[in-house]
């Protein structure tokens, strides 16, 4: 299981400090969301670059427009040099399948692109008000539908891990947040898994945020957990 290290704090220099802090480690990703790229663009992922060149990077966007212009998007996503982006998979297979072919000159350096099936902020209720059903039967059927047009893998909950690869395939990836690896803080999550259990649900890469970066040593915290998940 891979470590993502969710780069959320407020400011760039936070977040580079933070990265800095973690430059000993070359086998992190670290998750770029809207805020930061926004704010600090290219800079800033060429600048995490320069801390540790190993240092992978998902850019954390989500994408969601007309098959085209979200197509032209992955490409401009893939000069940045990023090894995984994201896109909704509610934006359609057609969709889906373009992000892929504008991909394919890229070969073997292509990012990974995952699809994220349905936010988890939606409640029940509000989630059918849009797609008229419910939030599990919807999300494997979006995980089938981004299998078929040719994704790497979805953003799911650690408790769908299982169920999103036995609809698909053992090899699609699935990237859950919400991790609390020492049963930390839930704060705003409403499911939490631990690493072991993130590990039994055959997730391939943990979000880990505030526990990492609200821990009173962030390094140390890091270290822990690699050692557990080279114990899993
Ligand atoms: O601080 P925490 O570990 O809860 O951070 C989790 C990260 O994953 C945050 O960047 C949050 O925005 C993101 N995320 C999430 N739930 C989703 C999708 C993304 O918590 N369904």
């Amino acid at each position: 299981m891979n470590l993502v290290i969710a780069l959320d704090l407020p400011s760039s220099a936070e977040n580079l400090k933070l990265a800095e802090s973690l430059a000993a480690y070359d086998d992190l990703w670290m998750k770029v969301g809207f805020r930061t790229y926004i704010r600090d663009g290219r800079n800033f992922l060429d600048t995490l670059k320069a801390i540790n060149p190993h240092f992978k990077v998902f850019l954390d966007l989500k994408l969601y427009d007309i098959p085209n212009t979200m197509a032209d998007a992955a490409a401009e996503i893939a000069e940045l040099g990023v090894e995984m982006f994201n896109v909704h998979a509610s934006a359609g297979e057609r969709a889906l399948r373009t992000v892929m072919e504008r991909l394919v000159s890229y070969g073997e350096d292509r990012p990974l692109v995952l699809a994220v099936t349905a936010l988890t902020s939606f409640s029940d209720e509000e989630f059918r008000r849009i797609y008229e059903k419910g939030i599990d039967e919807k999300a494997e059927q979006f995980a089938r539908m981004s299998y078929d047009a040719g994704l790497d893998g979805v953003v799911c909950s650690a408790f769908e891990s299982r169920a999103i690869k036995a609809a698909t395939s053992s090899d699609f990836l699935t990237l859950s947040p919400g991790i609390r690896p020492f049963g930390e803080a839930a704060g705003d999550q409403q499911r939490v898994a631990t690493l072991q259990s993130a590990a039994e649900s055959q997730v391939d890469f943990a979000v880990v945020g505030r526990p990492v970066y609200r821990a009173e040593d962030p390094t140390e915290k890091v270290q822990k957990i690699r050692e557990i998940l080279k114990r899993l």
